[in-house]
């Protein structure tokens, strides 16, 4: 149990001895499933999907073929990415009712929309329902398990539409349909803004895809194995991890860590922001810390990169932010107090600069966000399907017991 001196120093246990026996608070390091997914090499800084490296996959691979290589578990041949891509195109379209939701939804936090939408959308899709029903009376065979990959490439298609329309709604614009000839990064892009985007932007949109669109247990997609190992649909599995990822201490740490920027205005004043964050009780760095990457987050490394090398030189920097982010992770990478914890900047340091110069507004980063990731909760859910057990851990009671009721008129 906490002890007294720990509340006192406002400090929080990760391990608590109880009479249960010790707990890890956060389930840190708590295996839960076995995967052939992702893997983190947290003190290396190595990320792996389905055994290639991140920075390979950033390297050659578009956000199409890395959604492919998690929900088939290979990389596709030439003509299946184009099969792929064709199915993800004609499966971009929502019900009316989903659209009229998104309609009544303008102007409210599009993660709101994004839950209210999917959830109506699952409504409405014959074979996820069906699906649904073998699942109940306890099938997951070969045919299940292709009539789950259908719903999730559905899935896949369907997010960024909703996203896209629900941006342009809340700004009183008519819808757009994608285009055949864009790539799925391109359309995005072009869905929102109705123009066709710069190819160094379009670079940048498949680059944040890539790179977010697995991440071994984070809390989303913990929430939605939770979901998943109940046999619920799999709209619901996603509407779930969403509704995880909206917190600011996961999906929305890139809006954080923008509006920080912005409001620090100036790289000079870096190391005041830096010192007030390591101060006891002092507010938390948005875009600094992992609970598995003990050292610089690698994608974090390659979005650097990129602005380094492609984004700077033909765009600039025009307000002033990745001068800024620069500053803050110079006082941050020497700064005893961030050295000792072993905190590093994350991929959420630099990923909200990126959405901002796509003209991306930060309300829509965490909808971003799931707009990849779907592919990694599709994929763990599926896999773990094939060996469900339903999620059900235990609590370890420290309350009173047998209390005397006393009737209301006597308390
Ligand atoms: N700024 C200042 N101090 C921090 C920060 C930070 N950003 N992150 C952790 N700490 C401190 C924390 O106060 C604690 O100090 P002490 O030992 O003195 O109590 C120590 O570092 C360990 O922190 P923790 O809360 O036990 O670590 P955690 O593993 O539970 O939390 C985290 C991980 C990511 C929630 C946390 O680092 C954080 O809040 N970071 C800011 C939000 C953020 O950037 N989130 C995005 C994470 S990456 C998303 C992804 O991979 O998809």
């Amino acid at each position: 149990m906490l002890s007294e001196e720990t509340l006192e120093r406002g400090e929080r246990e990760r391990v608590l001895e109880t009479p249960c026996g010790p707990v890890a608070y956060g389930l840190e390091n708590v295996i839960v499933k076995v995967t052939s997914i992702s893997d983190i090499d947290g003190e290396r800084g190595i990320l792996w999907y389905r055994g290639y490296r991140i920075d390979e996959l950033a390297r050659h691979s578009t956000y199409e073929e890395t959604a492919y290589l998690l929900l088939y578990g290979r990389l596709p041949s030439r003509r299946e990415l184009e099969d792929f891509r064709g199915r993800l195109l004609a499966s971009m379209e929502l019900s009316p009712v989903t659209v009229s939701i998104l309609r009544e939804l303008a102007g409210v936090h599009p993660m709101f929309a994004m839950e209210s939408a999917l959830a109506a959308e699952g409504a409405f899709d014959s074979e996820n329902q069906r699906l649904s029903e073998a699942l109940k009376q306890g099938k997951y065979s070969a045919a299940e398990m292709k009539l789950a990959i259908k719903v999730a490439e559905r899935l896949i298609a369907k997010l960024p539409i909703i996203v896209a329309w629900h941006y342009r709604l809340s700004r009183r614009l008519d819808v757009i349909k994608p285009r055949e000839d864009l790539s799925y990064a391109a359309n995005i892009l072009y869905v929102m803004s109705g123009r066709e985007p710069d190819p160094i932007m379009t670079r940048g949109m498949d680059l944040f895809l890539v790179l977010h669109a697995d991440h071994e247990i984070p809390a989303s997609t913990f929430a939605a194995l939770v979901t998943a190992s109940t046999f619920s649909d799999m709209y619901s599995v996603i509407v779930t991890a969403l509704a995880a990822l909206k917190g600011p201490l996961h999906g929305g740490a890139n809006e954080a860590a923008l509006a920080n920027y912005m409001r620090v205005g100036d790289p000079a004043k870096a190391k005041d922001v830096v010192e007030a964050a390591a101060k006891p009780k002092g507010p938390r760095l948005a875009g600094v810390g992992h609970r598995v990457y003990r050292t610089y987050d690698p994608r974090a490394a390659i979005l650097r990169e990129f602005f380094t090398r492609e984004f700077l030189p033909k765009f600039g920097d025009p307000d002033g932010l990745f001068s800024i982010a620069s500053a803050i992770e110079r006082e941050v990478l020497n700064h005893p107090y961030f050295q000792q914890r072993r905190l590093y900047p994350n991929v959420d340091f630099w990923s909200g600069i990126l959405l901002h110069y796509m003209g991306v507004p930060r309300e829509y980063f965490t909808p971003m966000f799931a707009v990849s990731r779907v592919a990694g909760w599709l994929a763990h859910a599926l896999e773990y399907w094939e060996n469900n057990r339903i999620l059900r851990p235990r609590a370890c009671y420290v309350g009173p017991r047998d209390l005397k009721y006393v009737l209301i008129d006597e308390r």
